[in-house]
């Protein structure tokens, strides 16, 4: 049995930063799951179909090149609000549950453990991993942090804007009827309003090393 960290939370939250910097500290593999419903909307768009549509989006789902995943056409806010219209279809989450369980279940490169991060993760692909974390900000500081990163890139968008689209995103998450986001009862809340990248982490750790701890003792490997 592999060892299971979730990182669950809502859009730009740090959870994707938190979830890297949990793998590499424990030697863990990586999986960001938001890049798969991102890749199935990347097909439907390229296909000219419609995310909110089940035969487009499934096909989009059954056809995701994996090799795509770091790409960084797939980050753009068009591609994030269409994903999420995918992700609220059963038959798409569906498609892509074997291949999450399947990560966790034998982590690439015969890492000990893995550290997976979504929105349903603690929930529903992984209920019983050995330590849960739920990661959030008020929508304010999310959609100024999202607006440095992308004028980091060289994007000029309107902060309002963006603070709007991620209070549609979170909620159209919280609200699908199928995997909502939700915080897992045995999750830990970690708010990371008022925490730069570097206290978050530390946060993050004092949360999971312990379970981590006891995980490894349990079950040792050599
Ligand atoms: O984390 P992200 O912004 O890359 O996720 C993009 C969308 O994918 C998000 O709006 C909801 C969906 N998603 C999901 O429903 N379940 C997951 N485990 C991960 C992402």
């Amino acid at each position: 049995m592999s060892i299971v960290i979730a990182v669950d939370g809502t859009a730009a939250s740090g959870k994707g930063t938190l979830a890297k910097r949990l793998a590499r500290h424990f030697g863990f593999a990586h999986m960001d799951s938001g890049a798969l419903y991102r890749l199935t909307a990347l097909a439907v768009l390229a296909n000219e179909g419609d995310p909110a549509r089940e035969a487009d989006a499934l096909k989009g789902a059954r056809s995701i090149d994996l090799s795509r995943a770091g790409d960084p056409a797939i980050r753009t806010d068009i591609i994030g609000k269409a994903a999420s219209q995918v992700a609220a279809i059963p038959s798409v989450r569906a498609a892509l549950h074997d291949f999450q369980k399947n990560f966790l279940a034998h982590p690439p490169g015969g890492s000990p453990g893995a550290v997976m991060d979504g929105r349903d993760i603690g929930t529903v692909i992984a209920p019983d991993a050995n330590a849960k974390l739920f990661v959030d900000a008020a929508p304010e500081v999310r959609a100024h942090r999202r607006w440095l990163e992308l004028s980091g890139m060289g994007i000029g968008r309107n902060e309002a804007e963006l603070l709007a689209e991620i209070v549609a995103r979170d909620h159209a998450d919280r609200t699908r009827a199928v995997s909502p986001l939700k915080q897992a009862p045995d999750a830990d809340l970690l708010d990371t309003t008022s925490l730069g990248i570097e206290p978050a982490f530390a946060a993050a750790l004092r949360l999971v090393q312990p379970r981590i701890d006891s995980a490894l003792k349990a079950s040792p490997r050599g």
